[in-house]
């Protein structure tokens, strides 16, 4: 079981280090080799996915990621920005079916910003397309490093595009994650403005007919914006878009009450996969030891079970989680009045802790 370990920029290093040690408590046969990626690989190679980096992730059967990103390379010329690496991994390793669960631990209702009787018990998946689409389009008129402007031009523009094999693949991914749960798919689209989403909304619903076991529904972004704040358990499996994704998931995060909760997994057709958590690299709290550790280490579940076949693993690190949430400890994200708050590295030691409890007792 080969394991790339990229912990990135910012926060990255601190919350995968502590997904590392919860990895390391399994006692598995794992083989985990680190590399730069993002800022941290521009500072020593020039280049935020340098040749190597991609290699080892290639031979990987996983990717264990932090973040990247650091304003400070906000000027860089657009191909050295540190986000290239994430988009480049993607894009490198066809890893197309992006997996965004968004679950309320009973534990956290009082941390989200609703109100609890809107998101207790909530438990839906976000299923983004993630290699596709206006991501990975035409882009014209990029702005240089070098003043800072766009350059001999008046207009920007990047295109949004989705091939029928795209919609088709990840539409399959979506109906037969909606097997596993309630059966119901909601597919968001723009379909009333872009031809794009009309033509994603068609295939969908051509592939839909492979499942008449497994109810589909079809919404507006705008409203699935809408609807997510108003009564997100009305939704199950969501399927969309690579832009609608990234920012519907993020929405989505937030009804749980903290980002840095939230877990994902971004896998190919080989179930090879990159597991990263869906917050990012956070430059504002970076090297205080007060980042969330749990949205890695619950990362790193998710690849014990869908990459590496090993879901009592998972089961392990995910009842490890549960237990320290009931135990009262919090990072500063999630702390509220009667709880204990900790920093990162206490954290990982109590699910470290939980685990080595469960392998104890057997
Ligand atoms: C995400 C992030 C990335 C994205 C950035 C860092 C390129 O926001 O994974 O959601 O836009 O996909
Ligand atoms: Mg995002």
């Amino acid at each position: 079981m080969k394991i790339a370990v990229l912990p990135g920029d910012g926060i990255g290093t601190e919350i995968v280090a502590e997904a590392v040690k919860v990895l390391n408590a399994l006692e598995l046969p794992f083989e985990m080799e680190s590399a730069l990626v993002g800022g941290a690989a521009y500072e020593v190679h020039g280049h935020p996915l340098p040749e190597s980096t991609l290699q080892l992730a290639k031979d990987a059967d996983a990717v264990l990621f932090g973040a990247v990103g650091d304003w400070k390379y906000d000027t860089l010329d657009r191909p050295l920005r540190p986000e290239q690496a994430i988009l480049g991994l993607r894009k490198n390793l066809g890893l197309f079916a992006n997996f965004r669960p968004a679950i309320c631990y009973p534990e956290l209702v009082g941390a989200s910003s609703l109100k609890p009787e809107i998101i207790s018990g909530l438990d839906i998946l976000i299923i983004r397309e993630l290699t596709g689409d206006i991501y990975f389009g035409q882009p014209r008129g990029r702005r240089t490093a070098v003043d800072g402007h766009f350059p001999g031009s008046e207009e920007a523009f990047d295109t949004m595009r989705y091939s029928r094999p795209e919609i088709e693949r990840i539409a399959h991914v979506a109906f037969q994650a909606a097997r596993k749960r309630s059966k119901k798919v909601t597919s968001v689209d723009k379909a009333n403005v872009l031809e794009t989403f009309q033509f994603w909304k068609d295939v969908v619903t051509e592939v839909g007919k492979e499942y008449p076991d497994v109810a589909l529904d079809h919404m507006y972004v705008d409203n699935a914006a809408m609807q997510l704040v108003k009564a997100p358990k009305k939704f199950d499996v969501v399927v969309t878009g690579n832009m609608f994704g990234d920012i519907l998931s993020d929405e989505a995060s937030m009804l749980t009450g903290s980002i840095g909760m939230l877990p994902s997994a971004s896998l190919n057709t080989k179930n090879q996969g990159l597991y990263e958590p869906s917050h990012g690299s956070a430059p504002d709290i970076a090297g205080k030891g007060i980042a969330n550790p749990l949205a890695t280490i619950l990362s790193a579940a998710m690849m014990l079970r869908f990459s590496l076949n090993q879901p009592d693993a998972a089961n392990r690190i995910e009842t490890a989680v549960q237990s320290v949430l009931a135990s009262g400890l919090r990072t500063v994200d999630i702390w509220s009045e009667g709880t204990t708050k900790v920093g990162t590295r206490q954290m990982g030691d109590a699910v470290v802790a939980a685990i080595t409890k469960t392998i104890t007792k057997g």
